[in-house]
């Protein structure tokens, strides 16, 4: 199995006295009629002083939505059925939409992963900092407000602060304008910063320096950061501890060295496996095809199987000794009654 390369930062994992935010087994649910659909099962999540918390997990195992719920900003037609959110030892639930209000944008901040359609392009990136300061903290006057823009501009790294002020959105590269999100995020220096795949929609050299820049904010700012990719090398690189969401549950979590170089869980062993530099390299692509085609209740899942091992081929590129492997595997599963893996499977490499 492939080891992640783990930054120095993640070796002395602080173990939190008390916890920023608390996710505790959380459930959401989509709101359908009097059947509710589980979406989120039992996430816990804990974040403590100036610590970053990598989430990881395959697309759809409930990331965001553990995000937006540390926000409380769930979509309408979701509902949080089971568990507790406690930022700073206060129950967010327990507040009302006002309270919320003041509590996001300044003692929590988010960013996303798309940060240029988070800016309109009709307004330069200086009307859109003076205004969004403003709403913030109404008392400030247009001048001290964009004296403000700069200093943020500054302290993330963009030069030529004042000039850049008069620019359109569309004049920024991603990386930059994410820099201005980081920068009205950090506006009212929040206690925690939720950046759900903040750097995915980036090159992978900016991508660095967007995690570089985190870093130094959650190092020199004392910033609680949760940091949520599907990339395990994103995570490995700036996260002092790491938690692995499965299909809407946590399923593994502790300090990122020893979740990604000795993962516990089978599936955490398996999302290594995915990495695109180890994929379809041999028979641990299988065990890692079979082991993800697991639910949570250990019921083999032909469809998922089928999905994997596909994937396993599309991006991995095998050599044919392992595409035999996977056809071995297939037809193993054929076997075992699951007719739809192998159907499926055959009319993709025929
Ligand atoms: N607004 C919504 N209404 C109903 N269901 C939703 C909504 N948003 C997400 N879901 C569902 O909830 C589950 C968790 O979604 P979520 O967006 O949290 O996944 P994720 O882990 O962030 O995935 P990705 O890596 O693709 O971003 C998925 O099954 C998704 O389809
Ligand atoms: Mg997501």
């Amino acid at each position: 199995m492939s080891q992640i390369t783990v930054s120095e930062l993640s070796l002395e994992p602080s173990e939190p006295e008390t916890a920023v935010l608390e996710i505790e087994h959380l459930a959401l649910a989509r709101r359908a009629g009097d059947d509710d659909v589980l979406l989120v099962s039992d996430v816990s999540i804990s974040v403590g002083p100036g610590e970053t918390v990598g989430v990881v997990g395959e697309s759809g195992c409930g990331k965001s939505l553990s995000a937006l719920a540390a926000l409380q900003l769930l979509p309408e037609s979701v509902r949080q059925v089971a568990g507790r959110v406690v930022f700073q030892g206060q129950d967010l639930t327990e507040l009302n939409e006002k309270q919320l209000r003041a509590l996001r944008g300044s003692e929590i901040a988010a960013i996303f992963q798309d940060p240029q359609n988070s800016l309109n392009p009709a307004f330069t990136i200086g009307n859109h900092m003076v205004e969004c300061l403003r709403t913030k903290q109404p008392s400030l006057s247009r001048h001290a407000a964009r004296k403000r823009a700069i200093e943020l501009l500054d302290r993330v790294g963009i030069v030529a602060a004042e000039q850049r002020l008069r620019a359109y959105p569309h004049e920024f590269s991603g990386g930059m304008a994410q820099r201005v999100m980081i920068a009205l995020a950090i506006a009212n220096d929040p206690t925690l910063l939720i950046a759900d795949e903040p750097t995915t929609a980036l090159d992978v050299t900016v991508q660095q320096q967007i995690l570089d820049l985190l870093t130094d904010l959650q190092r020199e700012d004392g910033l609680s950061i949760v940091l949520i990719s599907h990339d395990l090398a994103v995570v490995g690189s700036v996260a002092h501890r790491v938690a692995v969401l499965y299909a809407g549950e946590t399923i593994e979590e502790g300090p990122t060295a020893r979740v990604l170089n000795h993962p516990w869980h089978p599936y955490t062993r398996a999302l290594l496996l995915a990495q695109p530099s180890t994929a379809g390299k041999g028979i641990d692509s299988i065990v890692f095809a079979v082991d993800l085609s697991f639910d949570s209740t250990t019921r083999l899942d032909a469809k998922r199987l089928h999905g994997n091992i596909t994937s396993i081929i599309r991006e991995g590129e095998p050599k044919m000794d392992v595409v035999f492997l996977l056809l071995t595997a297939g037809l193993a599963a054929l076997s075992l009654g699951l007719i739809v893996v192998c159907n499926s499977l055959m009319g993709e490499k025929s």
